[in-house]
């Protein structure tokens, strides 16, 4: 049985990743953070099978600001395999903590490879979790393994150490590690402050008449959205590539925050005007069909507690701008050329931008109606 780390196992791309590695028949060891208050609620249907807890799967404590613990479970798991998905993930908050920020990102990317030079596990292949951020101000559109990096947030820059830093350790010392530059990947895991899943969370809540209003930033950068599961996918198939190599995935289409919006809105039977402009512009409820919302969920309505319960009508000003969600330098535009996943590992995504919007909106109000919250 094949051996596996997966640091950020309790994170979106970490709890779909185990799961693949689990069904391919690996030995899975997780590295999670210790927390004030439960932090596995993604990978607790794992945790909870008595078939794959401490047979499987198996959780050990650890920080990658912390080096002390990472030569002792290098040595003790002797994995074949490590996926580095532990990071400050979110670009908003790298401006407020730089340097945390850069601690885990750049630099826990550097103690753990460093790890495995000092324990001496020359056969292991090492992922790292790089990001399209590394783009930021793109140099070209689309952007693929050849287009120049220009970051523009403190997340973006440590990325960009952790990039260089696999590069480098991979000339230097021949350890086979590659970078996945994904593009954004989305899921119903998301982190409910990521923006797609703010916007699928206050559709289902606003609906439900739980929240009266959504508020946002930028509705005009442009992102290259694609379905989390499928990245993870192909974060397995880069590490089993015959060479260390560096890949790009992404869908290859590009949508506006304000696509999202309006797609996610939609899909619970609410059209939206936009009136004013910057943080003066508003989304209005233009039209309004309770039954579209109602049909979407009712193949799962036996399981709900909840019932749809809102006072909404034309003209309800539903979505408004708060300047404080704007960065002080944007990424306006990602677009992904995924060609060379495509031929190497014959990776595509299958999700589409619409079907995606929709499985996120549908999940939201599921669980809103089942928990009432
Ligand atoms: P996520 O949901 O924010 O998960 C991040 C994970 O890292 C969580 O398990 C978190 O633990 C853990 N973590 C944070 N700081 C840590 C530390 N100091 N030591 C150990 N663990 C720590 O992120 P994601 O969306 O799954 O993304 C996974 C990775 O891919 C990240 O490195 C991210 O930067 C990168 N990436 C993501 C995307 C995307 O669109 N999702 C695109 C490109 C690259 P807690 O649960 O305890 O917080
Ligand atoms: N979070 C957030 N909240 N973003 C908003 C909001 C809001 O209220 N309103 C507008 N946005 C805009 C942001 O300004 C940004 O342009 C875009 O929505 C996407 O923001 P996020 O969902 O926070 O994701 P991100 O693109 O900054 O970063 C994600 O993708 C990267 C890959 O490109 C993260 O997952 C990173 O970890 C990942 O590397």
């Amino acid at each position: 049985m094949k051996k596996v780390i997966v640091t950020g196992i309790t994170g979106q791309d970490g709890s779909y990743l185990a799961e693949i590695l689990l069904k391919k028949g690996y030995q899975v060891h997780g590295i999670i953070r210790r927390s004030s208050s439960f932090n596995t609620a993604r990978i607790d249907h794992l945790y909870n099978d008595k078939a794959i807890l401490n047979k499987k799967l198996f959780l050990h404590y650890g920080d990658l600001v912390d080096t002390s613990n990472l030569n002792r479970l290098l040595e003790k798991i002797e994995p074949d395999e490590i996926y580095n998905l532990a990071a400050q993930s979110h670009v908003k908050v790298s401006f407020e903590i730089p340097d945390y920020t850069a601690q885990v990102d750049a630099l826990g990317t550097l103690r753990f490879l460093d790890a495995i030079r000092e324990v001496g596990l020359k056969q292991v292949k090492f992922y790292q979790a790089s990001t399209s951020e590394l783009y930021g101000k793109v140099r070209e559109v689309p952007q693929d393994e050849n287009t120049p990096f220009y970051p523009r947030s403190p997340y973006g820059v440590a990325k960009l150490y952790g990039y260089w830093i696999i590069v480098n350790y991979r000339e230097a010392y021949d350890i086979f590690a590659c970078n996945g530059i994904l593009f954004n990947h989305e899921s119903p895991r998301r982190g409910e402050t990521f923006v797609t899943r703010k916007i699928t969370r206050a559709a289902g809540r606003i609906i439900a008449g739980l929240q009266q209003k959504l508020t946002l930033g930028n509705l005009d950068a442009k992102r290259d959205w694609g379905f989390a599961p499928e990245y993870c996918e192909g974060m397995w198939r880069i590490l089993n590539h015959k060479n260390a190599e560096d890949f790009v995935l992404a869908t290859g289409e590009t949508h506006t925050v304000r696509e999202f919006t309006e797609n996610a809105f939609t899909n619970i039977g609410i059209e939206l005007e936009w009136k004013g402009e910057r943080e003066n512009e508003k989304g209005i409820i233009k039209k309004i069909d309770l039954t579209v919302a109602e049909n979407l969920v009712e193949s799962e309505k036996d399981k709900f507690n909840y019932k749809l319960k809102n006072t909404l009508k034309i003209g309800d000003e539903i979505i408004g701008i708060d300047p404080n969600y704007y960065r002080p330098t944007e990424v306006d535009l990602l677009i992904g050329n995924p060609a060379k996943a495509e031929k190497e590992l014959n990776w595509k995504t299958k999700t589409k931008f619409e079907d995606l919007v929709l499985l996120m909106v549908k999940a939201d109000l599921a669980k809103i109606l089942k928990r009432g919250f």
